[in-house]
């Protein structure tokens, strides 16, 4: 789960480096470092360092590194704590060729214990460094050719990873490969690029190629060529970005983080772009691929929703909404579970797969799992081409453009939207709803920007509530029904970027242990909007309230009587009960966010996480 980023032209490639480091760091910052093959005499230079990119700016102080073509890396370390010695990239045994990698060696011990028995010696605890040395011996046992030895090497390693190769005795080339782990290739006139996603890439060029698994790409200026791991031609799936390149700028804000929080609305707006037809159908193209598609989903008789963190939990949110109105049963299971146990899947069986980057490995392990089992696949992505998106049968894209920082936001409120515009196709699929109703309800959804974009108008209270809470020791989260997995998305956020403690719970579970946690002051959140279960939320409310909790209530527009409970009430305006999930988010986003800066965090970038977990 590092960044990569890998650049062959002929600008000078430092700050075309630095640049895309800037750009990916989110991807990892326990450390950082770059490979330059220079102009003249085909000298290979590396400079590297422990800690953020800030730290390599330092240690590079000044110096241009001359040369146009060149390797950077931003490590989240996996083998070898971060330091000088295991940051990327590494060299062979001769020191002519440098290697950066994102992912896991797995059979790395066995290949060291071999190299260090024909005399090699290490200066890292990498198993990337292996691995440079490992097409380092084999080149010199072959013909010399680089990349017939990283060929060679990639036959003889296991697990999942990316990785690019610069060496000085081929001095304009870059070669890299790919396993299970996202690499992507830019293509150019003048200069060929790669990066592990494209957000590294878009300041340069929008013509993608996303390189698919042990294939070899051969990067030189203004050419790539593709081979298998066998030296036959192969192709990449090839596509064209539509992201703006200032979708990956802060544009004033001060975190990424508030920013795409206040790009709720947009991405909200994108997401259900163009999803009704002049006859009031739900129209989800993504999902039609001929009638066998459309008559496998009306025969599906099981969903299953598999996913990750924040995206498991619009997972939860969809369970209702699935089984409200398509009438499917639905099991949402955390996808690193689901891809170790035996799921009954039979062809009837739907797995919908949720991934922000759709590089989660994790999540494309359970949704190949599902594929070998015969289910039907469905991804729900924000990346286009993304290693999820082709591991599945269909994918229905999300519109959120980049995800920047490392809490997911702006990426949740799409798949929530994308989720419940599933929910109503299956429903129409099966004609449980008419025309007629679709369109009401689209309309409904169509309303749902500017309620965002109402709700975020709260941020001053908000942000004068987050230093109140912000000396509490931990914060409890709760909600029934749809405000169930807000609370524990609410608690998540804060956890993750302010490192309070924070739990979110089904509000009727508090009295059968959480409660036991509240002491006098203690801060709790509900979400208490209108609905059939608002007046059991009430009580859990006043059961808390009993022991002493200061509560915060998250609830809806109008309900004067909640003042009487709360200590203080944050409104959501009023939707369908089954879309408040995408209102009430949004306060508890703006909380973590201002609780995070009262305490000094380092929003975009907390410690020990990284935006993309491509390793298990
Ligand atoms: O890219 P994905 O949606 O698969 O990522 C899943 C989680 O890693 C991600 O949502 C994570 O929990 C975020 N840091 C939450 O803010």
């Amino acid at each position: 789960m590092c960044g990569i980023i890998g650049y062959t032209g002929r600008e000078q490639v430092l700050p075309v480096l630095l640049d895309g480091l800037t750009t990916l760091e989110y991807r990892g910052y326990d450390s950082a470092g770059v490979a330059v093959v220079g102009a003249e005499g085909g000298q290979l230079r590396l400079v590297k360092r422990a800690g953020k990119l800030a730290n390599l700016r330092d240690a590079l102080d000044g110096r241009t590194l001359a040369g146009t073509v060149g390797l950077g890396h931003t490590r989240w370390a996996t083998h070898g704590a971060p330091s000088d010695a295991n940051s990327h990239p590494h060299t062979d045994e001769s020191g002519d060729l440098a290697v950066i990698h994102n992912g896991i060696f797995e059979n790395f011990g066995e290949l060291k214990a071999e190299l260090v028995a024909s005399g090699h010696t290490f200066a890292s605890d990498t198993d990337t460094e292996v691995v440079a040395h490992l097409i380092g011996a084999l080149r010199e046992a072959g013909d010399g050719d680089l990349v017939t030895a990283v060929r060679a090497a990639l036959q003889r390693v296991e697990g999942a990873f990316a990785l690019a190769v610069v060496d000085r005795r081929n001095p304009t080339t870059i070669v890299a490969s790919r396993r299970e782990a996202p690499l992507v290739l830019g293509h150019r006139d003048d200069a060929s690029l790669l990066a592990s996603d494209v957000a590294g890439l878009i300041a340069h060029t929008r013509d993608i190629t996303a390189l698919l698994d042990d294939q070899v790409a051969i990067l030189t200026p203004g050419a790539i060529e593709l081979l298998d791991l066998d030296g036959r031609p192969a192709e990449g799936h090839r596509y064209t970005v539509d992201w703006d390149i200032a979708a990956a700028a802060k544009q004033g804000y001060p975190h990424f983080m508030l920013k795409e929080i206040h790009e709720q609305p947009q991405a909200v707006a994108d997401t259900l772009l163009g999803r009704v037809d002049v006859d009031g159908r739900i129209v989800v193209d993504e999902l039609r691929g001929g009638r066998s598609v459309e008559d496998e989903l009306r025969s599906v008789d099981k969903v299953y929703v598999v996913a990750c963190g924040t995206s498991y939990h619009a997972g939860m949110v969809a369970k209702y909404a699935i089984e409200h109105w398509a009438g499917i049963p639905v099991e949402v299971e955390i996808a690193s579970e689901f891809r170790y146990r035996d799921p009954i899947l039979t062809p009837h069986t739907l797995v919908v797969a949720i991934s922000q980057s759709g590089e989660t490995a994790d999540t494309i392990a359970a949704a190949v799992h599902a594929r070998n089992q015969q289910a039907k696949v469905v991804a729900i992505s924000n990346v286009v081409g993304s290693s999820l998106a082709r591991a599945a049968d269909a994918v229905l894209y999300t519109r959120a453009g980049p995800e920047i920082a490392v809490a997911s936001t702006k990426a949740f409120t799409t798949q929530i939207v994308a989720l419940d515009v599933l929910a109503l196709y299956l429903a129409q699929l099966r004609g449980a709803l008419f025309p007629d109703e679709c369109r009401d309800h689209l309309a409904r959804r169509a309303a749902l920007p500017a309620l965002i974009a109402q709700v975020l108008e709260s941020e001053p209270a908000i942000a004068e509530l987050a230093r109140t809470v912000s000396a509490a020791r931990y914060m409890m989260f709760f909600g029934r029904h749809v405000g169930l997995p807000i609370a524990m998305e609410g608690a998540l956020k804060l956890k993750e970027i302010s490192y309070v403690h924070a739990e979110g719970f089904a509000a009727g579970e508090m009295k059968h242990g959480p409660i036991a946690l509240i002491d006098e002051g203690g801060p709790v959140v509900a979400l208490v909007t209108r609905g059939h279960v608002r007046g059991k939320v009430v009580s859990n409310i006043q059961q808390v309230k009993g022991r002493g909790a200061v509560v915060l209530a998250i609830a809806t527009e109008g309900d004067t009587e909640i003042k009487e409970h709360a200590d203080h009430v944050v409104y959501v305006p009023e939707v369908h009960e089954l879309l408040y999930p995408v209102l009430t988010v949004v306060p508890l986003q703006l909380l973590g966010y201002h609780i995070a800066v009262q305490l000094g965090r380092d929003v975009d970038q907390p410690r020990n996480l990284a935006k993309t977990v491509t390793v298990e």
